[in-house]
């Protein structure tokens, strides 16, 4: 494994000495607050909005973040904040709905705005200093509001306006609070990472101690000391999330760690050798690949209900598992890829909000009764930090950037009944598809790319001949949090490669269409 200096280098501070907290209104964006704080090298988490102020003074956070939310604060049952947080001496940004609270806690007057504003509006500074410090007197921001503020109390001062919202940004006169109308965290606000930075670093006085270099070295200590001697257990998938865990574990423990790949024959071409062959250039160590292709297809003869397919797949894999797993001497833990997001939306964050809506499905999971102790070493990361430190880990590219790949992995994407026959067909049309995305450059710019074998045949002419073949869909989609997902915006020209290969190269196929439908209310996946 390549050594990098940043996760050896000794002395230096704690990551979690700094720590601001997002209060969550039911905004679809507080995760892209905390990411973007800890951008600033700034340890960010989220919290429930009803925490209260004597948790938050325990937890003696640099900065208290107040989210957006869906509600109105003059509604009966909009949710509230503890109103000693103001009086805690840390400072407090309010975004959108929060801005608004503070208003109203402060007397000021909220009230639903005549022109709503959705989308770009374009931002006058009055007063560019503390939170909007840097910034030109004009520039864009992200609206996203029904309800604005229309008054502020004499308590507070206006900093920014726009045309139709004459309070875009406030503060406090005396305290460090500060309230802002737009939403800094979204891409559509270009400076927007200057006014957080603004805030967590000048307001609040962070130093930025949240480096993913120092999280390598503290959490590969913190393993070695929970483990002890005893062997500890990974399941690979190819993933990335996996990979930086064995990585990790690897650094830690060495030859104690233990790691099964489960080949269930519904991976992508040449992906069972291909993780085979990255592990073992990477790491010394243990590794049980299990061939139970066979295994799988026979559960899956005659299932065409997606959710039977889920249900069969997931428990087959559970059972390859713990078969292996039982194998394997001294073995007390089993490490896991747990991301924060999953942490969170399970409602399992300490102070965390409550379950909201699970999208993930948790085909290829593995219960907690398999009787192990769990590692989870990624717990606190979102995927892009997992993304960065994977490279400080020393893993290649590949790993790092590959796209996501479902636990039930191509039987989702051939729909209707699972066989041979079909998975032959949908593994090269899928190769052709990834292969062409990478060649155009588009691979790093797309989150998720793949082909489906649609249940249909249709009429073709081949040279002279009539064919009744497949039809065969490519799906691409950007998005940044898997929840939602626009169609990628392919040029014609590798469009027109795509199918071209697909029906010259792949037998049995002479029909290719591109999946134009955004999530929602289509999900990426086809089943
Ligand atoms: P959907 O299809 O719901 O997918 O829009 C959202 C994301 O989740 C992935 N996905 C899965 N991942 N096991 C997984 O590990 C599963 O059973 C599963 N189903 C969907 C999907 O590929 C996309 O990234």
């Amino acid at each position: 494994m390549q050594e990098t200096s940043s996760v050896n280098s000794p002395g230096a501070t704690d990551i979690y000495s700094e720590r601001v907290l997002v209060l969550d209104f039911g905004s679809q964006y507080a995760q892209l607050i905390a990411r973007r704080v800890r951008e600033q090298n700034v340890y960010c988490e989220i919290v429930r909005h009803d925490i209260t102020a004597e948790r938050i003074a325990e937890l003696a956070p640099r900065g208290i973040i107040l989210s957006g939310g869906p509600s109105s604060v003059y509604e009966p049952d909009a949710p509230k904040c503890d109103p000693g947080i103001f009086d805690l001496d840390i400072p407090v940004l309010g975004i959108c709905y929060g801005m608004q609270l503070m208003c109203e806690r402060f007397g000021g007057n909220v009230r639903n705005a005549s022109a709503r504003e959705y989308g770009h509006a374009h931002i006058k500074i009055t007063d560019p200093t503390d939170l909007l410090a840097g910034l030109p007197d004009e520039t864009d921001v992200w609206m996203s509001h029904g309800d604005q503020v229309e008054q502020i109390s004499g308590l507070f001062r206006p900093l920014a306006s726009t045309r139709t919202c004459p309070v875009a940004a406030m503060r406090h006169v005396e305290r460090k609070q500060f309230g802002i109308q737009f939403h800094p965290e979204v891409t559509h606000t270009p400076l927007g990472s200057q006014i957080l930075r603004n805030f967590v670093i000048s307001v609040c006085g962070c130093e930025g101690t949240w480096k993913l270099g120092d999280f390598a070295r503290e959490t590969i200590a913190r393993i070695r000391e929970e483990v002890g001697t005893a062997r500890v257990i990974c399941g690979l998938s190819g993933g990335v999330d996996s990979s930086v865990v064995a990585a990790l574990l690897y650094r830690a423990i060495g030859d104690q760690l233990s790691c099964i790949l489960v080949d269930n024959g519904l991976l992508r071409k040449d992906e069972e050798a291909a993780v085979i062959a990255e592990f073992s250039s990477h790491f010394k160590t243990d590794l049980h690949v299990v061939n139970a292709r066979e295994r799988f297809l026979k559960k899956l003869e005659g299932i065409s209900d997606p959710q039977e397919k889920r249900k069969c797949i997931g428990y087959e894999f559970i059972e390859c598992f713990k078969e292996e797993a039982s194998k394997i001497e001294n073995a007390k833990y089993l490490a896991q890829g747990t991301l924060y997001p999953d942490v969170i939306e399970s409602g399992a964050a300490v102070d965390g909000p409550a379950a909201v809506i699970k999208l993930h499905h948790n085909v290829g999971g593995l219960p907690a009764e398999l009787g192990f102790d769990l590692v989870e070493p990624l717990r606190d990361l979102f995927k892009d930090e997992v993304r960065k430190l994977g490279i400080e880990l020393g893993l290649p590219e590949d790993i790092v950037w590959r796209h996501p790949f479902p636990g039930p992995g191509l039987a989702v994407r051939c729909l209707g009944e699972v066989t041979e026959e079909k998975l032959a067909i949908l593994r090269e049309a899928d190769a052709i598809v990834v292969n062409e995305i990478k060649s155009a450059g588009l691979y790093r710019q797309t989150s998720q790319t793949f082909a489906v074998l649609l249940p249909v045949q249709s009429v073709g002419v081949m040279g002279d001949a009539r064919t009744y073949d497949n039809a065969v869909c490519v799906r691409c989609v950007d998005t940044d949090d898997f929840m939602t997902a626009t169609w990628s915006d392919l040029p014609y020209e590798v469009l027109a490669r795509i199918s071209t290969r697909i029906i010259n190269e792949v037998k049995g196929v002479n029909r290719v269409c591109y999946d134009i439908s955004t999530k929602p209310p289509a999900t990426i996946e086809w089943e």
